[in-house]
């Protein structure tokens, strides 16, 4: 499936100038571990998504990376935290030992803590804009992140806490993987000064992308390999995690992931303007191989 690769190249160039420690000899081992799990190559589909919305909206892709880039350090920090022992405790992750196998548990968490705060730090002092709509799109950025967002979602995994059923499990991928996925969309359009109903086949597509992202997860944990993943493959059903394969069997999950995959082109569709960019990374979601 073709995926916006010179998108993919703009980020990944981006991420590779970013430096973390003022203080190469007090706190470079903290900034090299946070850059040994940035750098280790996942599809950037977050801040791809970012840059693919700019450029449907008719903006120059170049004036999203701080934001995009911001949203890849999260990314990058809820993964390190989510492959700790205390949570999913896997050891490779982008076809490397995750960041706690290869700097220990201690750097590990403060590498994600790290990551999370100088994602902030980043967007706030380098993204260019209207102040007013750059403070709205990071007070999103936060709520999709929080409680509310993708770290309750991981609540919700950890401990079980999701609603029994179809709308509880839906919930779960929702929050801890729908809501950064939609606020890739959703802070571009912040920042661009779109609201309103004109915006809300965008939203709608957002969401949906979010929640067909996470179907397509639990389905690649099954039948996946390590080497195609990057990681474990069988760590949901090692740790009896609730999943649209534990619930709905493989084939009912697939059955599901298309009919998610339906829905979020038919609102990508409806929305105005979108460009090529954006259906190709929907497709990429939908038959992506890891
Ligand atoms: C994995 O995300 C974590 C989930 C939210 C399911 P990705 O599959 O986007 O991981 P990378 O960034 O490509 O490594
Ligand atoms: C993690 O979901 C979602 C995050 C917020 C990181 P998973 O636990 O399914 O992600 P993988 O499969 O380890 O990448
Ligand atoms: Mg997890
Ligand atoms: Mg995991
Ligand atoms: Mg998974």
């Amino acid at each position: 499936m073709p995926y916006p690769d010179e998108l993919r190249r703009e980020v990944e160039h981006y991420l590779e100038g970013l430096r973390f420690s003022d203080e190469e000899e007090v706190t470079g081992g903290l900034g090299e571990a946070m850059r040994y799990s940035l750098l280790a190559g996942g599809k950037r589909i977050r801040p791809v998504l970012a840059l693919a919305t700019a450029r449907g909206l008719g903006r120059d892709t170049r004036e999203l990376l701080p934001l995009a880039a911001a949203i890849e350090l999260i990314h990058t920090y809820s993964l390190i935290h989510d492959d700790l022992p205390a949570m999913d405790d896997d050891d490779l992750r982008r076809g490397r030992p995750t960041c706690h196998v290869a700097f220990g548990e201690d750097v590990a968490i403060l590498a994600g803590d790290g990551l999370y705060a100088e994602a902030f730090r980043h967007v706030l002092t380098h993204q260019v804009g209207e102040p007013a709509r750059i403070l709205e799109a990071v007070g999103e950025l936060a709520a999709a992140t929080g409680v509310n967002g993708m770290v309750g979602g991981q609540y919700l995994d950890v401990d079980r806490a999701a609603p029994a059923g179809a709308p509880g499990l839906r919930r779960l991928h929702e929050l801890k993987t729908g809501r950064l996925i939609g606020a890739s969309v959703e802070c571009v359009l912040l920042i661009a000064g779109m609201s309103g109903p004109a915006t809300n086949s965008y939203r709608g597509f957002a969401a949906e992308l979010g929640v067909l992202f996470q179907i397509v997860d639990d389905i690649l944990d099954v039948t996946g390999t390590d080497d195609a993943l990057g990681k474990p493959r069988g760590s949901d059903e090692r740790h009896g995690k609730r999943t649209y394969v534990s619930e709905f069997g493989l084939d009912g999950a697939r059955e599901l992931a298309a009919t998610s995959h339906d829905k979020a082109r038919t609102a990508l569709a409806e929305a105005d303007p979108a460009g090529p960019e954006l259906e190709q990374i929907t497709d990429f979601i939908y038959t992506r191989p890891s």
